[in-house]
């Protein structure tokens, strides 16, 4: 019999043992069991709108029309393996229309958002409400809610989507329903009911606002862009001259989905805003101006209609250059709030 090796442990018969029998143990696992802080996998990414530009344009030609309504081009972080992902638990891409396309209706568990960036034209039904997509628009498509887009313009359309597909597949719990191509009653509607919701929709955003309620979204599903510019433009400053605007449910003032909650944020020219790390995921798309955030000590140098990932547990400053700034920014916070796991905070 061959002595043992040096580095041999006493249990290390033991836990051979064990883990034949499919069992492991703790006191040698607890480390990766319960990390003592969050890592996340990704680094930040940074798209530009003047990259992917060029192929909205070939995806409007090359793409076959049985998949139109698919046409939408994810941007995808390498860190995940190949996934389909953009950070962990969200995605974001653009869907490019041609004019007249329709993208045919479906529904899914997946909670999902659209920000109109060069959509004039275009509306998205949901759940029978027509919703218009002028710049800064912002369309919630909830859970289970039936929705389809349509461009009516003479333009080439393209929107930001934002959805939490890798965390709903991540629970195995998502379901999907395909609507009706040809059925004309889905298009043939106006706003109706969302016209009792306008005007509301925004609060400031802080450490008091109200929490997520389980299962519960937003009966509002239309965001106007202009209401939004001018909710920023009277909300005062804070110390750091942002301004931060929560998009709410106006039945109780929560988060627009439980697990989607999304955010504008004003950045005052100039300023830097303090460094803060949160346990939640966020996917930042520029509106407008232009800027640089550090991320995770990475620089980076945006401007119009780009997107930046802000990794969970990772410190993040912005600050805009030559005049205001404003960015929409989409998280998983109303998750982490659900569950107990939201924390945040100022890194000196
Ligand atoms: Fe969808």
């Amino acid at each position: 019999m061959s002595a043992s090796p040096a580095s041999a442990r006493p249990d290390a018969a033991l836990i051979a043992d064990l883990e034949a029998a499919h069992y492991h143990p703790l006191w040698d696992r607890y480390k990766a069991i319960t990390p003592i802080v969050p890592a996340a996998k990704d680094m930040p990414m940074h798209w530009r709108w003047r990259d992917f530009d060029p192929f909205a344009a070939r995806a409007a030609v090359e793409v076959p029309i049985e998949d139109v309504e698919r046409r939408a081009i994810i941007m995808v972080n390498p860190a995940f393996g190949g996934a389909t992902q953009t950070t962990s638990n969200l995605l974001g891409a653009f869907t490019v229309l041609n004019p007249g396309d329709r993208a045919v209706p479906h529904r899914h568990t997946a909670a999902a958002i659209r920000f109109a960036t060069r959509a004039d034209g275009a509306a998205t039904i949901v759940n029978g409400r027509r919703c218009a997509m002028k710049e800064g628009d912002l369309v919630l498509t909830p859970p289970m809610c039936w929705h389809g887009h349509i461009n009516l313009g003479q333009e080439r359309t393209a929107w930001f989507d934002a959805a939490n597909m890798p965390l709903v597949c991540g629970l195995d719990a998502s379901f999907f329903e395909p609507g009706s191509r040809s059925e004309a009653a889905f298009w043939e509607v106006d706003e109706g009911e969302e016209r009792r919701w306008a005007g509301t929709g925004l609060a400031a955003a802080g450490a008091a606002q109200p929490a997520p309620v389980a299962g519960a979204h937003s009966p509002k599903f239309h965001y106007a862009g202009e209401a939004t510019r001018a909710f920023l433009a009277g909300l005062p400053a804070a110390a750091d001259g942002s301004k931060l605007a929560r998009y709410v449910n106006p039945d109780n003032g929560g988060p627009v989905m439980p697990a989607l909650d999304c955010y504008a944020l004003r950045l005052g020219a100039g300023a830097t805003t303090a460094a803060r790390r949160s346990t939640w995921n966020t996917l930042c798309l520029v509106v407008s101006g232009s800027g640089r955030s550090v991320v995770g000590g990475k620089s980076i140098e945006w401007e119009q209609h780009d997107v930046f990932t802000i990794p969970h547990w990772t410190v993040a400053t912005h600050m805009a250059r030559g005049g205001d700034a404003d960015l929409f920014l989409v998280t998983d916070r109303s998750v982490f709030e659900l569950l107990g796991l939201a924390r945040s905070e100022v890194v000196e």
